[in-house]
C-alpha cells in the first residue's frame, strides 16, 4: 500500500527528484573537487584539537557565537578577505551559511519576487539559473569575452531596461574564475561595472567561490572591496578551497540587508562541527594548503586539454582557464550537447551540456562544461577518448579517430 501524496502537493513545487543510481564511470560533471586535494590529515587533527578544547559548546545552538555562525571562523574570514580580496569587513558583517547555495537562496528570498528582472553573465552557473526559473524572474544575460562580462553590453542592457521602466534587482556576477567560462574580470572592468551599477542604482551580487583557485594565487580585488557605496553583496564558500561536502559558505553584506537574510535563515544555525573544524584548520594551514591544491588542479587541467587536443583536434575549441575546476568547450555547430549528454551518459560519460549553463540556449547549444577536478588523470584521458567516440558516432565529429592511430 502506498499513500497518495499527489493531491496534497501545493502548486508550483519542483518536479520530483530522480533516485540516485550511482556515479557514472567517467564523471566530468558538478563542482566536485580533487579527492587528493582534501587535507584529510589536517582536518582530522583540527577536529581532535577543537573538540577537545570546545566540544562542550555544542550543547548550545550557535556555539555561544550567536546566530551568524562560529565566531573564530568569521574572524578567520574577515582577515583572509581583507588580505586576499582587499575587503574591509569584520566578523559582524559575515553570516555563515550551509554552502553558498543557501547564500543564493537567502539573497533571492530577501530581494526577489516573481516578475522581477535580474542581470547575469550570459553563460552562468546552473544552480543560479534554475533558481531564477523557479522564482519566475526575468533574466537578462550579458555576453562574456575572454575578459569576463562585456561592459559595453552591460551598459546597453541597463539603458534598455531603464527605457522600459525596469529597475533590475541586481547584477549577479561570478567575476573571479567565472562558472562556466573560467574568465576573470580585470580591475578596469570591475571599476566600470561598479560605476554602471551606481549610475543605475542597481546593487551587485558577487559570487566568489572560485577566487582561491587562481593559478597565480593573485586575484583582483573583490567588487565588494572596490565599491564606495556599500552596494555589493558578496558570497563565498569553502567548497572549492577545502571540500564541497562540508557545506560551509558565507555572506558578506551591509547590516541593512544582512539582517534581512539572517531573519530568513530559520534553520537555527549551519552545521557546527564543520565550522569548528574549518576554523581550527584554516587558521594554521589554509595558506599552505592552497598551493598544493592549485598545483594538483592545474596538472589535471593540462591532462584534460592534452586529451581534448589529441582526441578532438581542432573540433574542440577552448580558452585556457586561469584557474578553477572547469573547462568550457565549444564543439562544431552541428553538435547538440543536450543530445550528446544523453548519449554519453548512456555510455558512462557524464558531461554538463552548455544549455543548462547558459541564459541563451542557442548560443550554448554546441558548448559543454567539463569538470577536471574530480576524475583521475587516467580517467580524464579514457573519458575524453570515449566521449570523442560517442560524439563521432552521433554527430560525425571529430572526423578522425585518435583510436585509429592507437590501433584500438
Ligand atoms: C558559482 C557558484 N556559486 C555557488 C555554488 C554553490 O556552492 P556551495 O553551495 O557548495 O558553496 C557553486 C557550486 O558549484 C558555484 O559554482
Amino acid at each position: 500500500m502506498t499513500f497518495d501524496f499527489g493531491p496534497l502537493l501545493p502548486p508550483g513545487i519542483p518536479a520530483a527528484a530522480v533516485k540516485w543510481t550511482g556515479a557514472p564511470r567517467y564523471n566530468f560533471t558538478g563542482g566536485n573537487n580533487d579527492p587528493d586535494g582534501v587535507p584529510v590529515d589536517g582536518l582530522l587533527a583540527a577536529a581532535q584539537t577543537v573538540l577537545s578544547r570546545e566540544g562542550r559548546s555544542l550543547a548550545t545552538y550557535g556555539l555561544n557565537s550567536g546566530p551568524q555562525g562560529y565566531r573564530p571562523l568569521r574572524d578567520f574570514l574577515a582577515a583572509k578577505l581583507a588580505r586576499d580580496a582587499g575587503m574591509t569587513c569584520s566578523a559582524d558583517d559575515i553570516l555563515i551559511v550551509s554552502g553558498s547555495l543557501q547564500a543564493l537562496d537567502l539573497v533571492h528570498a530577501a530581494l526577489l519576487a516573481r516578475g522581477d528582472t535580474v542581470i547575469c553573465e550570459r553563460d552562468c552557473y546552473e544552480g543560479t539559473l534554475n533558481r531564477y526559473a523557479r522564482l519566475g524572474v526575468n533574466v537578462v544575460g550579458i555576453p562574456l569575452d575572454s575578459g569576463g562580462m562585456n561592459i559595453d553590453a552591460l551598459s546597453a542592457a541597463l539603458a534598455d531596461l531603464k527605457a522600459k521602466g525596469v529597475r533590475p534587482k541586481f547584477i549577479y556576477t561570478i567575476p573571479t574564475v567565472q562558472n562556466p567560462t573560467a574568465t576573470i574580470l580585470d580591475e578596469n572592468r570591475r571599476h566600470a561595472l561598479l560605476a554602471l551599477a551606481e549610475q543605475y542604482g542597481v546593487p551587485v551580487f558577487e559570487d566568489d567561490c572560485y577566487a582561491d583557485l587562481v593559478w597565480t594565487g593573485q586575484r583582483p580585488p573583490a567588487l565588494h572591496a572596490m565599491s564606495q557605496t556599500g552596494n555589493v553583496i558578496h558570497i563565498g564558500s569553502f567548497s572549492k578551497s577545502i571540500a564541497p561536502a562540508l557545506r560551509v559558505g558565507f555572506i558578506v553584506a551591509p547590516w541593512t540587508i544582512l539582517s534581512r537574510m539572517l531573519a530568513l535563515k530559520t534553520d537555527a544555525g549551519s552545521g557546527a562541527l564543520e565550522q569548528m573544524v574549518l576554523a581550527e584548520f584554516c587558521a594554521a594551514h589554509f595558506d599552505s594548503h592552497l598551493p598544493d591544491l592549485r598545483r594538483g588542479l592545474r596538472a589535471k587541467l593540462d591532462t584534460l586539454m592534452e586529451s581534448l587536443n589529441e582526441q578532438f583536434g581542432t573540433a574542440a575549441e577552448f580558452e585556457e582557464p586561469k584557474g578553477g575546476i572547469f573547462l568550457w568547450v565549444k564543439l562544431p555547430d552541428q553538435v547538440d550537447t543536450m543530445k550528446l549528454y544523453q548519449a554519453a551518459l548512456a555510455d558512462g560519460v557524464a558531461i554538463n551540456p552548455g544549455p543548462n549553463w547558459s541564459a541563451d540556449k542557442a548560443h550554448s547549444k554546441s558548448r559543454l562544461r567539463l569538470c577536471f577536478a574530480s576524475p583521475s588523470h587516467d580517467d580524464i584521458r579514457a573519458g575524453v577518448a570515449r566521449l570523442a567516440d560517442i560524439c563521432r558516432r552521433e554527430f560525425g565529429v571529430p572526423a578522425r579517430s585518435a583510436n585509429i592511430e592507437r590501433g584500438v
